[in-house]
């Protein structure tokens, strides 16, 4: 992308929690170090709620203010920086069925281009549910916002949020929707998890670092545990959530991908379709856990008070913790059990990789908070005290939340950070099996702030 061709980029559900926490101090994070021009940029806030600008715009203040805090600028050039940012940012209110939103949605980026006197790149981002993509998708067909504009050199690109889907059946009618409206090279599926770069750390290091890579196989490893653990809630997202549950939330798309990026073996090259290919061809051998054993390696939990939570109906059976059993039916990883967990209203946050040798050793990597990868290495114990040796062996990268990522990724059309069309398909193949084998299991319900559930705990 050249740093002078003009940026637009359409929030479709610009005042959800995403958008709030993430996108929003992502842009201006990006603002703020000079990537987006200081002029040659908009961003067009797309939600149902009745804004105006100004309105709009002191809660993008609000959002962003903790950005640019403790890093090496001065106090004042954030606060001119973050005034700059706002202007640029339009509040367009439409609801997502209507097609009349998105005619006028094209008359605002006509306007805009023309102000540029150039065509700009546009990013169309559906910071959305799943169940308002088909919707959205086709008004913006209809609208002709797919197009890019007949004068320049724009480009169009199309960014969706996970899930794409809730299932094999409606992430396929997404796809094909999607396909028939934009070329591939212009599909951005997002998971924020790889665009983390502590994650890429991890996998740089078991491709390369010598104390690894050797030994990154089933001789060696006994079993590698997944977790990403969270201390809040579904704080007020209780529409959306009991519908999906910490399965399609998180284990469809975040976990499965961290275990790919664990488990995968390296691809020819180190960007693109290859290691897209790579990536995907981990989660097709995906192996479940078999249920007629009397301990089943799986377990779904509820967090008490769950069910009152607004948005969310009595008796919901939706689960907000799971925690499962796999393996990979690779040679590779013959036998190796690959344990994924993840949960909300926890005792503890912390998303981590942690791989268990038959020797008794142990690495963490850590992915946040402070990104960080510890040896636990047994056969070396402190004399005085006969405990293990922790070798702390260095900080990962503590980079920012992902969404810088996104956006800088998505304007570049650089794909391997997203998730491809087949990556998709794998993960809800296994995703729906999983689903259909645990609606024998009870759900066990498990007070807020408790430690992550185990195999075999107690059932009440
Ligand atoms: C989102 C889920 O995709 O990821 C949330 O919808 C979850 O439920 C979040 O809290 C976790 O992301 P991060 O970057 O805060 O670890």
């Amino acid at each position: 992308m050249e740093h002078n061709t003009p940026v637009t980029i359409v929030i479709f559900g610009a005042t959800g929690d995403l958008a709030e926490k993430k996108l929003f101090p992502a842009l201006f994070q990006l603002f703020l170090n000079n990537y987006l021009h200081e002029d040659r940029f908009a961003i067009i806030a797309f939600a149902r709620r009745p804004f105006s600008d100004e309105t709009f715009g002191a809660l993008v203040e609000e959002w962003c203010s903790s950005v640019g805090v403790d890093s090496q600028h001065d106090f004042e050039v954030v606060k001119s920086k973050l005034a700059r940012f706002l202007s640029h940012i339009r509040y367009h209110q439409g609801y997502f069925d209507q097609l009349d939103a998105y005619e006028r949605l094209n008359k605002v980026l006509a306007e805009i281009d023309e102000r540029f006197d150039e065509c700009s790149h546009k990013l169309f981002h559906l910071a959305l549910s799943p169940f308002f993509y088909e919707s959205v998708l086709e008004n913006m067909n209809k609208a002709g916002l797919h197009l890019s504009c007949v004068a320049g050199p724009g480009i169009t690109r199309v960014l969706l949020e996970k899930p794409i889907g809730i299932d094999a059946k409606s992430a396929k009618k997404i796809n094909t929707l999607l396909a028939r409206i934009f070329s591939e090279e212009q599909i951005f599926r997002i998971d924020h998890y790889l665009m983390k770069m502590p994650l890429w750390d991890l996998l740089t290091m078991h491709f390369t670092e010598p104390s690894l890579k050797d030994v990154w196989n089933h001789e060696f490893i006994d079993h590698i545990e997944l977790h990403l653990f969270e201390k809040i809630d579904i704080q007020g997202r209780g529409s959306f959530y009991d519908h999906v549950g910490a399965l399609r939330d998180v284990g469809q798309n975040h976990l499965l991908q961290m275990l790919a990026l664990v488990a995968m073996e390296k691809p020819k090259t180190d960007h693109g379709e290859a290691f897209r290919e790579e990536r995907r061809k981990v989660v097709s051998k995906l192996a479940l856990p078999k249920l007629n054993r009397k301990l089943p390696r799986l377990i779904r939990g509820q967090y008490e008070g769950y069910e009152h939570e607004e948005g969310v109906e009595a008796g919901s059976q939706t689960e907000t913790f799971f925690s499962c059993e796999a393996t990979i039916d690779t040679p590779r990883w013959k036998g190796v059990s690959f344990i994924v967990s993840a949960g909300k209203a926890l005792d503890v946050s912390v998303t981590e990789a942690v791989v268990y040798f038959k020797n008794g050793d142990r690495i963490e990597f850590r992915i946040q908070p402070d990104p960080q990868v510890t040896f636990h290495i047994g056969g070396r114990t402190d004399m005085l005290t006969w405990r293990v040796i922790q070798d702390h062996l260095g900080h990962l990268h503590n980079a920012p939340d992902g969404y810088e990522k996104v956006y800088h990724d998505a304007l570049h059309g650089e794909q391997t950070g997203f998730v491809s069309k087949g990556e998709i398909e794998a993960s809800w193949k296994c995703v729906d099996t999983l689903r259909k084998l645990w609606t024998a299991l009870p759900l066990v319900h498990y007070p807020k702030g408790s430690k992550p559930l185990h195999f075999g705990e107690k059932i009440q």
